[in-house]
């Protein structure tokens, strides 16, 4: 995306999609991370599939558990772009590349964006499976989407406030909807590898619940352009040193894979309890 407006080129996708799903205006916008690909398929009425790679700006999906698959779908009165898969730091991608998806909602009209990942958990009560509500992040990638160029002067100024980043009106909604649900602060990394235990022991210090290489960088981009931002981590591993076996992506995949129904029905109950806009 080097040398290219990123705000254009989300424009330019926004359009793209309009023209291809013949939906004037999307209005939420749900990220789907590793292992939470099928939720995809049971949200609601699908409209309409694009191959997420064939639309400005969007690299295909290069990690196991996502899909090159853009999704229009009708919920609860609602109509949704499912994104099937998204762009990592780790994967060499710049963060313009990351956010990509999140200012592309923005420019179809979407105003919530909930933001999904599969995570390692600090947290020894919390077992495999368990759903918690990030209510804080730590972004320790040392990398932001505010970094660089200043954005264009019809879009908000660079400094986005980042207090109360995940709406807590959202929050209280899922709770209503699932009562299992437990809250905790995300720490995003750069990632491409796991933690050591010596970097989830300095974790835990600084307050972190949950790590992940993801989820950070959208949530600021989609706070900078004024997007509700709900963000859900699966815990599908203990973090490192914590967890008595070594980490793998297979297992990763897996338990994302029992937690599938619990994963639906919470996404539709809260599309379903959400204001409309
Ligand atoms: N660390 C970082 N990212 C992850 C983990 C983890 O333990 N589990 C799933 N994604």
């Amino acid at each position: 995306m080097t040398g290219q407006d990123p705000y254009a080129l989300a424009g330019e996708a926004a359009e793209s999609i309009r023209a291809a799903t013949e939906v004037d205006t999307h209005d939420v916008a749900l990220v789907l991370g590793s292992g939470w690909a099928a939720a995809a398929d049971r949200i609601g009425d699908v409209r309409a599939d694009i191959e997420l790679s064939s639309l400005p700006g969007f690299p295909p999906p290069s990690v196991a558990g996502h899909r090159n698959l853009l999704r229009s779908v009708e919920a609860g009165g609602r109509n949704l772009l499912v994104f099937g898969g998204r762009a990592h730091l780790y994967e060499g991608h710049e963060p313009d590349t990351v956010v990509h998806g999140v200012r592309t909602a923005a420019a179809a009209g979407c105003s919530t964006v909930i933001l999904t990942n599969a995570a390692g958990g600090l947290n020894p009560e919390w077992p495999v499976g368990q759903l918690v509500m990030i209510e804080d992040q730590i972004n320790i990638t040392g990398r932001s989407p505010m970094a660089g160029p200043p954005p264009p002067d019809d879009q908000p100024g660079r400094f986005s406030d980042m207090t109360d980043a995940y709406s807590p009106a959202l929050r209280a909604l899922a709770h209503r909807v699932d009562d299992g649900l437990a809250d905790g602060v995300y720490v995003g990394l750069l990632g491409g590898n796991y933690e050591t235990p010596a970097e989830i022991r300095m974790i835990a210090t600084m307050g972190g619940d949950l790590v992940g290489m993801s989820t950070v960088l959208e949530a600021i981009a989609a706070r900078h352009l004024g997007l509700d931002v709900l963000g859900i981590s699966l815990v599908t591993n203990l973090a490192a040193g914590l967890s008595p076996a070594p980490l793998a992506h297979g297992e990763v995949l897996e338990a994302a894979k029992e937690a599938e129904t619990r994963v639906v029905d919470l996404i539709r109950g809260v599309l379903a309890g959400m204001p409309s806009s």
